[in-house]
């Protein structure tokens, strides 16, 4: 069972992620936590490629390709062998993130960033992805009041961004219902907690 959650800044995602693993832990599944590029060397050696932020003249197709690259690597050293042990997998962040943020926020095109990712992918979607759905402002709020400080003009630029994100995950939830699902992640963190866990719960018994 592949499971993996999705959103913007400041969605709480990676709160709840770490809630669910530790529940599943004490249920006794068997179950590993990733996030790209998940200590895998060479994925973190191509991150770090896409995040130097002296690498200004980086091309949107090359950092596309270079997401791809990471993953596909992360995917064959921890990922596909846990599958095959029949372990549960939760990543934060997939293949979608590079659907939304690349093919929505950058304009590449949602189906070029699925073609090249389902290449890196061969073709293996997960079985589970969870979107935590907010309105971009709300979650950069959050953030700016998590780090104690107003929300300031680049962060209102990032909007725009943002928005074209959010937009192109909606899209996605609503064209992969087989997949999707979406939780809205406006309300408090013990009720998003409470949605997912039964989501999951759900879904690992519907494969039993
Ligand atoms: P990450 O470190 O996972 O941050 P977060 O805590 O928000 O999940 O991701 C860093 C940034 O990289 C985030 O803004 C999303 C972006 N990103 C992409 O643009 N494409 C991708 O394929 C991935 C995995 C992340």
């Amino acid at each position: 069972m592949f499971i993996t959650f999705e959103g913007v800044e400041g969605c709480g995602k990676t709160t709840i992620i770490n809630m669910i693993y530790e529940k599943l832990k004490s249920m006794n599944f068997d179950v590993i936590h990733v996030r790209e590029p998940g200590g895998v060397k060479i994925s973190e050696q191509i991150r770090n490629i896409i995040l130097d932020k002296s690498n200004t003249e980086i091309d949107d197709r090359c950092e596309a390709l270079l997401f791809a690259a990471s993953r596909r690597q992360l995917l064959v050293e921890k990922i596909f062998p846990a599958l095959k042990e029949n372990k549960i997998v939760i990543c934060d962040r997939f293949v979608d993130s590079s659907l939304a943020y690349q093919g929505g926020g950058k304009r590449l095109g949602i189906e070029n960033v699925l073609n090249i990712n389902l290449f890196a992918t061969e073709n293996s979607l997960p079985n589970l992805t969870i979107l935590f759905d907010i309105d971009p402002e709300l979650g950069l709020k959050r953030i700016a009041k998590n780090s104690e400080r107003e929300i300031n003009r680049l962060d209102l630029q990032k909007i725009d961004f943002y928005n074209r994100v959010r937009d192109a995950y909606l899209y996605l939830a609503d064209t992969n219902k087989d997949r999707y699902q979406i939780i809205d992640a406006s309300k408090s963190i013990e009720e998003v907690y409470s949605t997912t866990l039964e989501i999951i719960l759900n879904k690992l018994n519907e494969n039993k």
